[in-house]
Order: C-alpha cells, then structure tokens, then sequence
C-alpha cells in the first residue's frame, strides 16, 4: 500500500510534536492531527506560532515551516479517520479514578471511544497505531472492537510507543536513541509493521528501528519508564542518608555516574520526579502484576512511588521544620510550577503536593514560573480537592516577575530546574527578603556558596 495520508487523534504533547516533526521530515506525506478540543485546535492553528499550546524547544519552528503545507491540525476527527491509510492514536491515558483498578489501572475509555470512532467510519483497510502509553494487551482490546465491525475492513494494530520526553521533544524526535514498532507475525502484521518502518527510515538509521511481537513493544515502554523513575527514586532514597550522615549527594551521584556500567543520566537528586508517564505507568506495571498474582515483583515496582511520594512530603517538611516549625502566615515564594524545565505542562509536578502541604501549615504561597499560568496553577491544587477552590484562591497567588515574586518572602523553594533561576541577581533577591533568608533548592541548581556568601541560609536536596 503506498501511504501518502496519515492521521493522528490527540493533539497532546505527544501528538502534537511527533506529527510535526514527521510532517517536517516525510514531505510527501499529508499529515491530520486531529483533537476533540476545538480550543486546542485553534491554538495550534494560531496565526503566531509562539502561541501553540505547547512549549518545547525548536517546536514553534517545525510546526510554522509545516502547517498549512503538509501539517493540518483539525476537529473533524472522522474526515481525518476515513482519508488516512495510516492512524495514530495518541490520546491520553489517564490513571483510573473510579470502579475496579481506581488509583492504578490505566483508564482506557478515550482509546475505547477512538476504536469505535474508527470502526464505525473506516471504509478501506487501515494500519491502526497505539502511540500512548498502554497496559499490555491492550491492542487486543482495540483488536476485537475493529474487528467486530461487520464491514469487512481489514486492520492492523501496531504498537509504536512514544520515548520522547518533554522539554527535548523535538531533538529526542529528531535523534531517537531508538524507535520501537511491535507487530502481529503474520504475513499482514508485518507488512504494516515494514510500512510504519519506512516512514521513520525517512531519517532514522535503520539499525535504530526494532521490530518486535505487540506484546513485547508496549511492556518495553513500562518498562523504560520504569527503570528511569527508579534510578531517581534510588538516589532521593540516598539523598536523606546523605543528609544524616555529611555525605554529599552530588559527589556520591557524580562517583557512581563514572562507573561505566551505572552511566551519569537520570541521578539528580530533587524534589521528586513528576509528569504524566512515570507514576501512572509505574502504577499500571504494578496493577498487572498484581492481576497475575505477582505480590513481590508489584510491590517491588510500587516502593519506587512509595520513596517519590516520600521525597515530596519530606521537602515541605523540611521548609516547615527549617523556618522555626512554623509557616503560618509567613510568605514562602517557588521558582518554578513546571515538572520540569522547558515545558509548560504540570502534570504530576512536585510542587503541587509542596503547595499542598505548605497552605494546610497556613503558608501564603508565591508562585513563579516562566510558563505556567495562574489559572493553570490553582486548577492544579483545585484537583487534589484538599480545600475549596476560593480557599486555594486565597492562599496561592502567582507574579510575572520573579522579583516581584521573591519581595517580602521568608523563604524561596526552588521546585523547577528552569536555566534562568541560576542568572538571576541574588543579592537583590537577598535585599528585598525578610531574614534570615532561606533557600530550598529542590533541584540542586543553584550556587552553594555564592549564596551563603550574600548571606541567605541555603539548603539542598542531600548536602
Ligand atoms: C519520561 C521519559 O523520559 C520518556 O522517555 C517517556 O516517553 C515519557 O516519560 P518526561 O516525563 O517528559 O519523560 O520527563 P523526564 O525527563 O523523564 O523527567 C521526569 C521527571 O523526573 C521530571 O520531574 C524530572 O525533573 C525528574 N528527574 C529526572 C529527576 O528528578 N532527576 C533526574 O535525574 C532526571
Ligand atoms: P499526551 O501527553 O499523552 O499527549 P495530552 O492530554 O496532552 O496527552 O493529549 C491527549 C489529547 O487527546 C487531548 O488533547 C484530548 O483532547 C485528546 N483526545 C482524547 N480523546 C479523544 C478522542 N476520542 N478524539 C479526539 N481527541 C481526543
């Protein structure tokens, strides 16, 4: 089949970036994303592309050197549906919040929804591709609702899962470490997995592109995932002990990092990982663990949650304790929302649990973050349903200056890795606070002592 149409449901952080940078690199292939949000829609057709929902770097320029030539972004999912020859479901997958695996299974009623869309309007044979994040077997389930159509369509279910991380997704796109399609071994199967295979061979190395069995490809991606949010909870856990006994987290990070077989990545210490993948995904491999009576390997993979979990409460703790065992009142100023830098998203960001804690000890917490806005903030706190929304509303308020954010704080709790906080006056940040002065630096970024020489009291994650 000669492919010159594709679509992708979902105009998330995923869809967004990954169809742009197709589009860019596959020029004679149309590209559709399509979104059931009409106000996402509009952002991403906005005349300016500064404006499109979602930051990451290098990505306003692909999706402006693109749109409107190869690159479309649309609401009419069904048009999108019936003229690809391949589609790309790239939906989220949120942890479930309600009947049997409430709080662990993924909740798959937008891929459900997506598998019934395209049953009912595909008329000619379709390459179907899992691109969100997935529990194993779930093609299976998309499998038997398209096959189940009665209109005689042929589809094929492939599972190409998605490693780009935020705030690098368009280098991660453009230089995948590797790309990963699984695949039915059967004649068709691997007729679409070749296909799926020659769109990425548009500039990626052959040898980066594994081919493997459905089931393989969509535990592999739990699986990365998982072995990533590990190493993190692995030093946080070192970090405390660091803490007790003079140790330096840094150097003890930077000593094992040397050792070829550990390998420098993925061993900062913070505040706690976040984003949308790590936790839900961790949760879901402990979830089927647990479905085939695997105690030990679910609750294994769960302590990984349990010490992020831990490394949160503990930093707002430790500002409490820190700041005489009282913050009532008191003006506690965060750089950074964001659950990382180079982002705009805040899904599962550790400030929101730090916020949290923070206002339940009476805090008035400041916020400022280069990306995030307030309204987005106080939706934030307003989902963990700890207080009232007016509640919140009085008790977290955000600046467009940083400065004007740091001005009359007790403390600064820096919870985003953002390159700027490091280039910022400190001594003038020092001059307008209340004294002492302290920092808590949940990202270990900032200069130790340079600080301490202007005079603020300066605490880090495990030193
Ligand atoms: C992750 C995976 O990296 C990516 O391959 C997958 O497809 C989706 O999930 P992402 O969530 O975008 O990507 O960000 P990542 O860079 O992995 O960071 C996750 C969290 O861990 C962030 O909050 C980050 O600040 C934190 N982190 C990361 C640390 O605390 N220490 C580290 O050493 C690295
Ligand atoms: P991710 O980080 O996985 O990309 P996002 O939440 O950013 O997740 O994006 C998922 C997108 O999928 C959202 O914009 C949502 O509106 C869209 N979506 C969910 N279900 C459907 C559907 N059935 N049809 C079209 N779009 C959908």
């Amino acid at each position: 089949m000669k492919i010159n149409k594709i679509c992708c449901i979902g105009a998330g952080y995923v869809g967004g970036p990954t169809m742009a940078v197709i589009a860019q690199k596959c020029p004679d292939l149309t590209v559709t994303v399509v979104d059931l949000n009409q106000e996402r829609i509009n952002a991403w057709n906005d005349e300016n592309t500064d404006n499109i929902p979602i930051f990451e770097p290098g990505l306003s320029e692909v999706v402006a050197e693109t749109r409107g030539k190869n690159l479309f972004f649309s609401s009419d999912v069904e048009k999108a549906i019936e003229e690809a020859q391949v589609i790309f479901i790239s939906v989220n997958t949120p942890t479930k919040t309600y009947g049997k695996g409430k709080g662990m299974a993924a909740d798959l009623k937008y891929i459900e929804l997506c598998a019934r869309q395209i049953a009912k309007v595909a008329k000619d044979n379709k390459i179907v591709v899992e691109k969100s994040t997935l529990p194993v077997r779930t093609a299976e389930a998309i499998k038997s609702i398209l096959d189940n159509t009665g209109n005689g369509v042929q589809f094929q279910i492939l599972s190409n899962p998605e490693f780009l991380a935020e705030g690098t997704a368009v280098s991660d796109l453009l230089n995948p470490d590797r790309i990963l399609i699984g695949g039915d071994q059967t004649p068709e199967g691997l007729k679409a997995i070749n296909t799926l295979v020659d769109i990425y061979a548009n500039w990626v190395p052959r040898d980066k592109i594994l081919t493997t069995n459905v089931w393989s490809s969509e535990l592999s991606k739990l699986t990365a995932n998982a072995f990533l949010a590990q190493r993190i909870s692995s030093i946080n856990a070192l970090s405390e002990l660091c803490e007790k006994t003079g140790a330096d987290v840094n150097e003890v990070a930077r000593a094992i990092g040397m050792d070829s077989r550990i390998g420098p990545k993925f061993l900062k210490a913070s505040v706690g990982f976040g984003g949308s993948c790590f936790k839900k995904d961790i949760l879901n491999l402990v979830y089927i663990a647990k479905s085939y009576g695997l105690q030990q390997t679910a609750d294994y993979w769960e302590q990984v949650i349990i010490m992020n979990d831990h490394q949160k409460k503990r930093f707002a703790e430790g500002i409490v304790k820190t700041l005489y065992n009282t913050v009532a009142g008191k003006k506690i100023t965060f750089l950074g929302w964001a659950f990382k830098k180079d982002t705009n998203d805040t899904r599962e960001s550790a400030a929101i649990y730090a916020a949290d804690d923070l206002i339940s000890e009476q805090a008035a917490v400041c916020v400022f973050d280069p990306k995030v806005s307030n309204k987005k903030i106080l939706a934030d706190l307003d989902e963990l349903q700890t207080r009232t929304p007016d509640k919140n509303a009085q008790s977290i308020s955000s600046f467009e200056n940083p400065y004007e954010a740091c001005k009359d704080a007790h403390a600064i709790a820096i919870l985003t890795e953002w390159d700027e906080f490091t280039e910022y006056d400190w001594q003038k940040i020092y001059e307008s606070m209340q004294k002492p002065a302290f920092v808590f630096d949940g990202r270990n970024i900032l200069d130790k002592t340079k600080l301490q020489k202007i005079g603020f009291v300066y605490q880090g994650i495990g030193s």
